[in-house]
Order: C-alpha cells, then sequence, then structure tokens
C-alpha cells in the first residue's frame, strides 16, 4: 500500500515582516490588525505624507502604530486569543533619507533604541517619494559615513529614475550606477535590497556573502510574495491588471524564477519582506492608478504556495529560514517564541476588504482560493 507523502502542516518561529507600509491615520486602523495578527515585528516604511524623516517623527508614528492595534482590539472584532497575539506585534521604525538629513540625526535614531534602519527612496523612484535624494554620494555622504560606523542598515529601493531607461531594466542598471559605487565607497555600510525583482539582484546579494568584523552580513534583499508567484504577464492577462502593479514593476519569468531560488536556497542574506502597500480600490483602477499590492492578510499563504510550487516545503527549515530566522539574524535581533502553524486548508482571499473609502481595498489574489492558511498562532 502506497503511502501519502503529502505535506498538510508546516510549523514555524512566529514570522516577521521586513518590509511593510502601514500608512497613518485611518488608513492605519484598517490596515495595522493585519500584521499585527500575523507577523510578531514589521520594518515600518517612513513614506508617509510628508515622510518620517526625523527620531521624534518615528517614535510619535510607532506610539500611533501601537494605538491602531490596541483600538483593533478594543473594538471587539478580534477574539482575546486573536488580541493576545496582535498585542505582542512591535513596529520597527525607519528614518527617511532626505538630502538634507544631517549625521547626528544617525546618532539619535541608533540611541531611540526604535529606529533600526533608514530608507533609500531614489526621488521620483515610487510612490510618495519626491522627498527622496537625487545624488546618493554627493548629498548624503556624511549620513552614510555614520550609518557604517554605527552598523545602522540603510535599506535601498534600488531603481534608477532615468526616463531613459525602461522601466523593465531599472533595477539592473541600479546595480551598476549606485549600488556598486555605494558599497565600493562604504564597504563597511550594512545594506538591505528591498524587494529585488530580477536575475541580476538575486545574484549579486547571492555573490555577495561578506560579513563585518562582529560577523554580521554586509548585503541581504528582501523578497515580496507576488515577485515570487508572478512575472508581468500578470499585468496584462485579460486586460489591464491594476491590482497587479507595484514598483518595482513583476518582471519576466526567468527574473521570477531566480527569485524563487533565492528565497527557497536558505541562504542567510534573503528574507520576507511583503512590501504590502495599501491604496483604496478607487486610487487603483483610475486612469493614473497607484502602485502597491495589499498582500499583508495572507502572505504567510502566498509564501507557502511560492516555496511549494518550487519543490521547496519538504524542509520546512528553509522555509522557516526566509519567514522567521535571516531577519532577525541580520537585524541583530532573537527569534520570536512561540509557533505558528500553517495548514493545507484552502482559505478564499475577499474580493474587497473595508478601507478608508467606500471603494475598500482590493487584496493581491482577490476571490482566488489560496492552498495554504494559517490555522494556529501560539
Ligand atoms: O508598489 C509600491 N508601492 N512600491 C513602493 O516602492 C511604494 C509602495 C507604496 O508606498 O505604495
Ligand atoms: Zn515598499
Amino acid at each position: 500500500m502506497a503511502l501519502s507523502t503529502e505535506l498538510t502542516t508546516l510549523t514555524i518561529a512566529p514570522p516577521d515582516d521586513w518590509h511593510l507600509h502601514l500608512r497613518d491615520g485611518e488608513a492605519l486602523e484598517y490596515v495595522v490588525a493585519a500584521t499585527a495578527l500575523n507577523f510578531r515585528r514589521a520594518i515600518v516604511m517612513p513614506n508617509l505624507k510628508p515622510p518620517v524623516t526625523t527620531t521624534e517623527q518615528a517614535m510619535a508614528y510607532r506610539e500611533r502604530i501601537l494605538a491602531a492595534v490596541q483600538k483593533a482590539c478594543d473594538s471587539g472584532q478580534y477574539s482575546a486569543a486573536d488580541c493576545a497575539q496582535m498585542q505582542q506585534f512591535q513596529p520597527l521604525m525607519v528614518l527617511y533619507l532626505t538630502g538634507a538629513t544631517p549625521a547626528d540625526e544617525i546618532d539619535r535614531a541608533m540611541a531611540s533604541g526604535v529606529v533600526h534602519a533608514v530608507k533609500l527612496y531614489p526621488a521620483g523612484a515610487t510612490t510618495n517619494s519626491d522627498a527622496g535624494v537625487s545624488d546618493l554620494l554627493g548629498q548624503c555622504s556624511a549620513v552614510l559615513e555614520r550609518m557604517q560606523a554605527l552598523g545602522m542598515p540603510l535599506l535601498v529601493h534600488g531603481e534608477v529614475t532615468d526616463a531613459h531607461v525602461d522601466v523593465f531594466d531599472r533595477e539592473a542598471a541600479f546595480i551598476e550606477s549606485v549600488m556598486k559605487p555605494l558599497r565600493a565607497g562604504f564597504p563597511k555600510l550594512r545594506v538591505v535590497f528591498e524587494h529585488i525583482t530580477t536575475r541580476q539582484a538575486a545574484e549579486y546579494v547571492t555573490e555577495q556573502a561578506t560579513r563585518d568584523e562582529h560577523g554580521r552580513l554586509l548585503l541581504a534583499a528582501t523578497i515580496t510574495p507576488q515577485h515570487l508567484l508572478y512575472n508581468r504577464n500578470a499585468i496584462f492577462k485579460g486586460g489591464l491588471q491594476p491590482h497587479w502593479y507595484c514598483l518595482p514593476i513583476l518582471k519576466r519569468e526567468e527574473h521570477r524564477l531566480a527569485l524563487l531560488k533565492a528565497a527557497t536556497s536558505g541562504l542567510p542574506q534573503f528574507f520576507l519582506g511583503t512590501d504590502s502597500a495599501p491604496h483604496a480600490r478607487h486610487l487603483k483602477e483610475a486612469s493614473c492608478g497607484c502602485a502597491g499590492c495589499y498582500s499583508a492578510p495572507y502572505a504567510l499563504g502566498l509564501y507557502a504556495e511560492a516555496f511549494e510550487s518550487a519543490g521547496a516545503l519538504q524542509s520546512v527549515e528553509k522555509f522557516e529560514a526566509f519567514t522567521s530566522r535571516n531577519g532577525p539574524a541580520f537585524y541583530g535581533l532573537p527569534v520570536n517564541a512561540g509557533k505558528f502553524t500553517l495548514q493545507r486548508t484552502p482559505e478564499t482571499v475577499p474580493e474587497t476588504l473595508p478601507f478608508v473609502t467606500d471603494s475598500g481595498i482590493v487584496p493581491l489574489r482577490a476571490g482566488e482560493t489560496l492552498p495554504w492558511s494559517v490555522t494556529a498562532r501560539a
């Protein structure tokens, strides 16, 4: 008699999201619970309007996030067990780098204990990046020097903004024209190449596995669920699909396969970062639609599906390395205590979820049934 070897349960240390957009105000209140329930910590992006450029602003934003989690619990919408999970959530704050960021802001950020990184948005690269940097080495050398000395990571949106460079080539061009000169000029600077989307980025980060004198990796990368599961055909399937539009944009299949290989490799420099980026439905389904996929509520199931598609779930250790171990190791934080269980229990993603306007928000894979879901959190 043949024994069934189908894998049905995955048990992992509680995961973290190392790249997340939570927004602010009312929007924050709609989205924070999904992340607080499914992740113990998240690196929270600072591209608010106006951006989070100072430690003081980051500390105030952190308080608003924690208050929004508490408000969700107080609303009575969640079970006591879910609230107990949500109340463990820790937002890890990030400063938005501008050409005017003073070097001593890095000292304040380090001393605060709540700021864990600084984010580079090349000016004009993406949503709310207008206040970003137009000439990194020209404008920010003193700040980069200080970050290198103190071990504060630089998180990089890695796309050039030159209108002459094809939108599908902007990440690969960034490696040559910004990433390599940056790392040559600041060889001990710790860098996270955020939401990588190309074979070139996956190979570059795989090859650059050097560490500093404290044994810390100098370069790492986050990878989103959409870039592991979809290539650029998804944006045009049967018509224009605005909910598959994010930046950096989905690429060709060869790039998706390279990302899958990197994510499932178990290598310590690759970890989970959803880049979950909520925009109201009417702002995505518009004549000039916003970039961003909202994935936070179903992200863990999506990643499990991606790993399974690559035949990489049999080794739960590699999945757990990506979701729960490599990120904390890079950021010098402990692995979360407890256990999350995913099961082959199908879950249907709603067509829309409530959001600030009546149009709601359309999550990634709206209306589809995902094979894996989170069934227990402890
Ligand atoms: O698709 C994206 N959306 N990419 C980004 O870099 C920013 C994000 C957002 O804030 O909406
Ligand atoms: Zn992002």
